[in-house]
């Protein structure tokens, strides 16, 4: 299978690579451009992967370079009285399909703001954000730090909330609510009220409610702040697990640089208020990831020079 690019994908790391495709090389040359004679002659990306279909979906729409959410020069102003606050300086950033970005930068850095715009919650004051998302009703589930539950209803309920919203018939929405909470791990707890979770139950519970009507994308904003460290590398890893079986693109923000190493295929530094993207990296640390990841030299490299970036120290 040939595939063809007309932009010029990231170059994918052989670590993401399951080994048993690891001998179907990418190949990079100069071609002759099919796209079309009104386009300017590029440089195109070929690559051959006789099976592409069979990669895991982050992997298949990297190599494509489907861009899913475009935001071109965002600026966001709040007026609070007389006072204005620039929440938001122009920024720039283009996403694929299927990547899992971590948003990290100091408190106060337009973090939450970004999501909101993206989530459509708010207007952007310049700029815009599109969503390559046609057709989809409701592009994009949201994960707040507190689960938000509706506290008189189940979980079975709440999970399928959004669905009874939309006008889903009960029996599909119950089908659907069921299959998310065997993947966010609730089984057995369906009839359970909100009060009588833990908070990582809790969160889980959010989560398969962001998922209820297969929204594409996934803001999630510090959604495990508020659990303990063990229970937060637990979610961590069920998270990875949901993402790779799933292949939505999730956009965390976090202020933990490890938790942003660890999960992110893709971290973006912001700067202080008025937040700028300082920098993207690309995460280069093999999947699944693992206890092996935070053994891994390079994931050690990575925190530090987050930690250094944080401290505004690059
Ligand atoms: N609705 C609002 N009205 C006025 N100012 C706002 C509003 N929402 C956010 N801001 C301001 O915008 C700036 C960015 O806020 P935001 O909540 O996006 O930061 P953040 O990076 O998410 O911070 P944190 O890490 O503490 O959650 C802050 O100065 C904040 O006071
Ligand atoms: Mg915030």
């Amino acid at each position: 299978m040939i595939f063809q690019s007309r932009r010029q994908p990231e170059r994918l790391p052989q670590s993401y690579i399951p080994t048993q495709f690891r001998s179907l090389r990418q190949s990079r040359q100069p071609a002759t451009n099919l796209v079309g004679s009104q386009l300017p002659m590029v440089k195109v990306d070929i690559v051959i992967f006789s099976q592409l279909s069979s990669l895991p979906t982050m992997i298949q729409n990297t190599l494509r370079g489907l861009d899913l959410i475009t935001i071109r020069g965002v600026t966001k102003t709040f007026e609070m009285g007389k006072e204005r606050v620039t929440a938001l300086a122009p920024i720039d950033q283009q996403i694929n399909k299927g990547q899992f970005v971590s948003i990290i930068g100091p408190s106060g850095c337009g973090k939450s703001t970004l999501l909101r715009l993206i989530a459509g919650l708010d207007d952007v004051t310049e700029g815009e954000i599109k969503l390559d998302t046609k057709g989809v009703k409701r592009p994009v589930g949201f994960v707040f730090q507190d689960a938000v539950l509706l506290p008189w209803k189940s979980v079975i309920d709440n999970i399928r909330f959004p669905l009874d919203c939309a006008g889903v018939k009960r029996a599909a929405g119950d089908k659907r609510a069921q299959e998310l909470i065997e993947l966010v791990g609730l089984k057995g707890f369906e009839t359970a009220l909100p009060k009588q979770l833990s908070g990582g139950m809790r969160q889980r519970a959010a989560i398969a409610r962001a998922l209820a009507d297969d929204p594409p994308i996934l803001l999630m904003d510090e959604p495990f702040s508020a659990v303990d460290l063990l229970t937060r590398e637990t979610l961590n890893d069920e998270l990875l697990q949901i993402w790779q079986r799933t292949g939505k693109t999730i956009l965390l923000v976090t202020h933990s640089v490890e938790e942003a190493a660890y999960l992110g295929t893709q971290v973006m530094v912001m700067t202080p208020r008025p937040g700028r993207l300082k920098k993207t990296i690309s995460v280069d640390l093999p999947h699944p990831r693992g206890e092996q990841t935070k053994l891994d030299p390079n994931y050690h490299k990575l925190v530090m020079e987050l930690r250094q970036d944080m401290r505004g120290k690059t």
